[in-house]
């Protein structure tokens, strides 16, 4: 085991908060049977305690103890997407710490395809006592509440500073964006629902299992179950305007001569023209698109303009997940004025 993994497993086991890589985003980890070390994380983040923490498992023969009445549909999506970017909400396990699920009878458990995540888990789980010990990381985005997603470790380092005890370095994430949600836990009568889309599809999930989730994608209850279904999260601190492709030139320009600084996310070609304008171009693909968003999102909030004008991308099922994150982006400020 390399020095900075078993530093981490230590840390962990000592109740300590560690940052680690996963495929979509990277995570603020502790141990989830560890009331204080899970205490941490909420503390960490500012997050309030009524939003439920995902858990981390090695392998999907670990959700003993966690999740309870585990149905036919979770075991057949776990063996197509795990490890990989799916979370399953089922029932919680009668161990779990009510502080992990937000104080719901549910909980949401994935395993994450990352390498580095991978070892973390099988290590951490190792040094609890294998399988039948409750060894599972709870760890939501490693951001401040509210803020953009990291993903990269020094996007980490920006976010929490000294609040947690180590970053395990990945690199960047190869998703980009929060793993899809679904939840299981609503007996077998019921579709599973889409809570949040990611980069496993619903056509994907249905292929599987052979029934379309339902998708509620903007759950406002009172007592959120989804944190990223709140207005402010994944926002920029600058105001984010979503522009149709072809009204991007005239809005820029007008609002130019108006003495405002704007800074423009695109994916076609449209805006190259208005150099030297601070231009951020994403690939013109969901999954590549995906992939840099939050950083491009971070990096022209650095910047310090007025505005983020973002170049309004398609409405197919194809471009939903990071449709639904651009949108949150832009929620709090409105449309284009
Ligand atoms: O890709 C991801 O899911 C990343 C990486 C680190 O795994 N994690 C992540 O965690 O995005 P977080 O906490 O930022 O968002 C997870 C969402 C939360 O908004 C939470 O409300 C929801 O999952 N969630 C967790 N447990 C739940 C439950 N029992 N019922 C409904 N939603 C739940
Ligand atoms: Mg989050």
């Amino acid at each position: 085991m390399n020095d900075d993994l078993a530093r981490a497993v230590k840390l962990l086991s000592s109740g300590e908060l560690v940052a680690f890589p996963t495929e979509t985003v990277y995570g603020l980890g502790a141990d989830a049977s560890n009331l204080q070390a899970v205490a941490k994380i909420f503390a960490a983040k500012g997050r309030p305690t009524n939003h439920p923490l995902i858990v981390h498992l090695p392998g999907a023969d670990y959700f003993e103890g966690f999740a309870e009445d585990v149905p036919d549909t979770a075991k057949r999506l776990a063996k197509a997407f795990w490890p990989g970017p799916l979370t399953l909400i089922l029932k919680r396990g009668r161990k779990v710490p009510y502080l992990v699920t937000g104080g719901q009878e549910t909980i949401g458990v994935r395993v994450p395809s990352h390498p580095l995540a991978l070892l973390l888990l099988n290590a951490y789980a190792k040094a609890c006592g294998g399988k039948s010990s409750m060894c599972g990381i709870a760890a939501p985005s490693a951001n401040r509440f509210g803020r953009i997603s990291p993903t990269t470790a020094q996007h980490v380092r920006e976010e929490m500073g000294d609040q947690v005890a180590l970053i395990l370095d990945g690199g960047p994430c190869a998703v980009g964006i929060e793993s899809t949600i679904l939840v299981l836990s609503r007996g077998i009568s019921s579709p599973p629902r889409l809570l949040r889309p990611g980069h496993i599809s619903p056509e994907a999930v249905s292929e599987v299992i052979g029934v379309f989730p339902e998708l509620v994608l903007h759950d406002h209850d009172t007592v959120p179950r989804v944190s990223g279904s709140l207005a402010l999260h994944y926002a920029p601190a600058t105001p984010l305007f979503i522009v149709p492709g072809e009204q991007l030139t005239a809005l820029f320009k007008n609002k130019s001569e108006s003495g405002q600084r704007c800074a423009l996310l695109t994916y076609s070609h449209t805006a190259e023209h208005l150099a030297p304008a601070i231009v951020r171009r994403l690939p013109a693909c969901p999954d590549g698109y995906a992939r840099e968003l939050y950083a491009a999102l971070r990096e022209l909030d650095e910047a310090g303009c007025d505005a983020i004008l973002a170049e309004a991308i398609p409405e197919s099922l194809a471009w939903m997940a990071v449709n639904d994150r651009l949108r949150r982006a832009a929620y709090t400020k409105g449309g284009a004025d």
